[in-house]
Formats: structure tokens, sequence, C-alpha cells
């Protein structure tokens, strides 16, 4: 296998991640495999050590023997390799703590400041794999028993809060005792490859710049969709629901991404500037266009992949009768100079069709046609940047069909496939995350104000729905969301992105 991507890379100094949360799902479906790779990739320097917290009465080798056995389900086979597994298993600890209570800090603490010498040499990070109730009790006891140095980081999950009166006071709880720059706010979306490429797409090519703004642009679609349920997560995601749990956070981020003026170069706080502005020019959607411009829905029992599923209220965890959506469809506009009257429509949702997550582009259509009647529809230049699965830029063009009977015009799609083109295997978003942090890299987390203004742009729209009382609109597994997402879009005139188009000559 190709391996520019996972080959020797820079090693970085040596680290402890305290990870509390350590046998929760995230920790062992993601943080432990991506340092695993990272550590395959020759980047976690000798001495570094991995310290699972949580109140679970386990030894460290029974946490080793739970990461083995992640790492054996979560990183592919050919990644896999015995000794690299041995010397990482060999970096683990495990230390029980009850964080809201002084149960097992002076273990602990203990273990971080032996032996004395790590107390400078290593980078000490905390990353808090919790639920977000728990990011403000944590950093106090990180306090009271010294371990929160003045060169530590901590690592706060998303969700950051449920709104922004709860995110402020996370923020407040957390910067009484670690200060901004030590702060790390995760959102993955921003670790993938292609979201990344989103930078170089824009600002590294002269060709899409000088038509990105509103004369050019017609609109612009972005769908995050998942086939997955809520799986075990239930508890959590019935107080989240799709709102809380993409829109706020990652899809925002894309908007940001889009929409975002050039930085003055890619300085963690010029990029965060830039995003910052793009999402203060949100416009608010008020309770009156609450019906218009979103939808909100909630999957019954369906298909998905050829197995049948069941529906969110027969989900484990769900309470009976539960009003959550699993799906939001919406239309946002950025109040500015670049984007005024340009519609973004979003939509994500869990138990659709297909995992697939996209941007499309649309460009605005020709102002003139000198084409015959009959030559076929002239269909408006698309560009489509597939973040995931098959990572690639799309753009759809007109071109004349070949052959000798006159003009006729067909659509097709010029296509970058970064599989076709770079080979290999792109490293997941936590592998590339979890290294900036050890780096002191932030560009690619979001700072507090960015998360405020998320909340303050999303809460109305949550407040909106509550206010009106309306459960969300059913939608059948295995299908796009309900009809009334269909029917958002096109009220405007516009259909959400197909992509039937063949790259493929004709
Ligand atoms: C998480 C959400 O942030 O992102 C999950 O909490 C969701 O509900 C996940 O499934 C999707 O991430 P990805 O990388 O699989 O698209």
């Amino acid at each position: 296998m190709h391996s520019r991507s996972t080959g020797a890379a820079p090693a970085l100094p040596p680290f402890d991640y305290t990870v509390f949360g350590g046998t929760g799902d995230l920790a062992l479906r993601k943080l432990l495999p991506a340092l695993y790779l990272r550590d395959k990739a020759g980047q976690v320097a000798d001495g570094s050590r991995i310290i699972g917290v949580s109140r679970s009465p386990l030894t460290p080798s029974d946490y080793r023997a739970k990461a083995e056995e992640a790492i054996q389900e979560h990183v592919h086979a050919d990644e896999r390799d015995t000794a690299v597994i041995a010397r990482f298993l060999e970096r683990l600890d495990y230390v029980p703590v009850d964080v809201t209570s002084d149960n097992g800090w002076n273990e602990l603490t203990e273990r971080l400041d032996n032996p004395p010498a790590r107390s400078s040499g290593a980078v000490r990070i905390f990353y808090l794999a919790t639920s977000p109730g728990l990011f403000g009790p944590v950093s106090d006891q990180l306090r009271a028993f010294g371990l929160a140095t003045a060169d530590s980081r901590v690592v706060l999950e998303k969700p950051i809060g449920r709104d922004l009166a709860s995110a402020q006071e996370i923020n407040d709880r957390v910067g009484a005792v670690f200060t901004e720059p030590q702060i790390y706010r995760i959102d993955h979306y921003l670790g993938k490859e292609t979201v990344q490429n989103l930078l170089a797409l824009r600002f590294g090519n002269s060709l899409f710049e000088p038509l990105w703004n509103a004369d050019h642009i017609d609109h612009v679609q972005i769908t995050v969709a998942e086939t997955v349920g809520v799986e075990e997560r239930g508890g959590y995601y019935d107080q989240s629901g799709a709102l809380r749990d993409m829109v706020q956070n990652h899809l925002l981020q894309l908007v940001c991404l889009v929409g975002m003026e050039c930085p003055i170069s890619l300085a963690q706080e010029s990029v965060r500037d830039e995003k910052l502005k793009v999402l203060r020019s949100l416009k608010a959607i008020g309770p009156d266009e609450i019906g218009g411009c979103t939808v909100r829905g909630q999957y019954r029992a369906g298909a998905v992949a050829g197995g049948a599923v069941p529906g969110y209220l027969d989900e484990p965890g769900i309470p009976p009768g539960s009003g959550t959506e699993t799906f939001v469809a919406l239309k946002l506009e950025i109040d500015n100079w670049r984007w005024a009257g340009v519609p973004f429509y979003l939509r994500s949702g869990k138990r659709l069709p297909a995992k697939m997550s996209e941007i499309v582009i649309q460009f605005r259509p020709i102002r003139h046609s000198i084409f015959p009647q009959g030559a076929g529809e002239l269909q408006a230049n698309r560009l489509i940047v597939r973040l995931q699965p098959d990572e690639s830029i799309r753009m759809h063009l007109m071109t004349k069909e070949p052959g000798p009977g006159g003009m006729r015009l067909r659509p097709a799609a010029l296509n970058l496939s970064f599989a076709e083109t770079f080979g290999g295997r792109f490293p997941d978003a936590y592998e590339r995350l979890l290294m900036d942090v050890v780096r002191g890299n932030s560009t690619l987390f979001m700072r507090r104000d960015e998360v405020e203004a998320a909340w303050q742009w999303a809460e109305p729209i949550i407040d909106g729905w509550m206010a009106r009382h309306e459960m969300p609109k059913p939608y059948i597994a295995g299908t796009w969301g309900p009809s009334q997402s269909i029917a958002l879009i096109e009220r405007d005139g516009r259909t959400w992105h197909d992509d039937e188009i063949p790259s493929a000559a004709f």
C-alpha cells in the first residue's frame, strides 16, 4: 500500500495525554486508534504516555487489553502491526478517578509527576472526552491538585454546552483554570483532509476567487448524511438532536470555510478571525421565518443498506414520544458584501441512504444562450467538493456531444479523485488534530468567540422550534429525510444535488 500519508513524519516532543472518559466510545473508537496510527507513523516520541482515566475500577493491564481490542476492531488490518501495537500498549497507563470527588486524584497526580523530570520534559495534555457538564468540575480539580501547569493544554470535545449560556459558563469555568491559548476546542470536521483542502482550493488557485461571490454563485448546498442511527448514544443524542450535534458545529464550520475572506496567513488567529466574521454575519432566522427556512425530521423504521432498522423511538435510551430531531434542513444567509442574497442550504441527518458529506457550489446560469432550441438543456456549472467518502473535487461543465449530428450539449464532469491522484490512506481527522495539540497549533480548533457566535445564531432556531410545539416530521429510515426538506429548496426553484453525471466520457 502506498505509504506517503502514513510514512515517517517528524518526531514531536514526548507527551503525557491524559484522557478523561478513557473507557468511553470516543476514546476507544477514535482517540486510541488515532494515537496508535501516529505511533506507527513514527510521530510518537519515546517516553510518551497515554493515561486513561474513568470511574471504572480497571487495572492498567485491563486497560491495555481494552485498548488492544479497540485497535483490532477500529484500525484497518493493513495498518495493524504486532510490534507497533506492543510498543503502543507499553505507553498506556490507567488511573480510576471519580472526577466529581477527590477520589483518585492523588494517584493521578503521583503518576503524572513521576519521574519528577517529566513535569518539565513532556507536553502535558488533558483530553476531556466526557460530557460537557464535567468540563468545569474536571478543570477545577486539575487546578486544585496542581496538575494544570502554565504549559499544560486541555482539549474539549464538542458539544461545548447546549446553548449560549451553558457554553459561556463552560468557557468561563475552564477559562478560570487555563488561558485561551491552552484550550483546544475540537471539531473533528476541521481535521478532515478535504475540509482543509477547501483552503487550498480557494486560496491556492487563482481560478475560483474572482467568481466566489454573489455575482457568480447562485447558491451553496452542504449535505452531511449518515447511515447510522443513534447507536449506543441515545442518552446523549436525545438531549441534543441534529442541530446541536451537527449543525451548530460541523456544518457551520464548513459554511465558514466556504464563506470566509482570505486570511492574512495560515497562522491560527488569522484563520479563526476570518471564520468568526462569517459566524457573526449569519442572518438570524426569526420566529416567523422558522417554518419557511427550517425543517426538522425524525426517522421511523425502514431499511438502510438492505437491512431493516428500527425507528428512532425504538432505539435504546430514547424516551417514548421524544420530539428530538434526527434530521435538519435549513436555509441560511451570510449577510455581508460577498454573499448577500446567496442562500446556503444545509441538511444533515441520521439513517439516510448513504454516508456522504459534500459541498456543492452552484454557479449562476449563463446570461444568454446562442444555442438552438433542442440543443439540450443548459445546466449551470457546479463545483462539488466531496468530503467523504471517495474524497474528490468535481466540476460540472456543459460540453458538445461528440458526433456529426449538429450542436447537442450535454453536461459532463471533470473529476479530481484524491485516491486516484494521490493514492494511499488519508489519516483520520483525529490523527491530525491530536498531534496538532502536541505541536501547540490551534488553527484547526475553535476559539471561544467562534463557539459562542455559533450558539448565538443556532439558539433562536431551537427556541423557535420549542415555541411552535411541533413534533419533527417523520421520515422512513433509508430515505433523504422528510418531503418538507425537498420542498424547502424547491420552493426557491432549486433542487438538492444528486450527482448522476458521469465523469467518464460519452
Ligand atoms: C459527531 C457526532 O460529532 O460526528 C455524531 O456527535 C456523528 O453524531 C459524527 O455521527 C459524524 O462524524 P463523521 O466523521 O463520521 O462524519
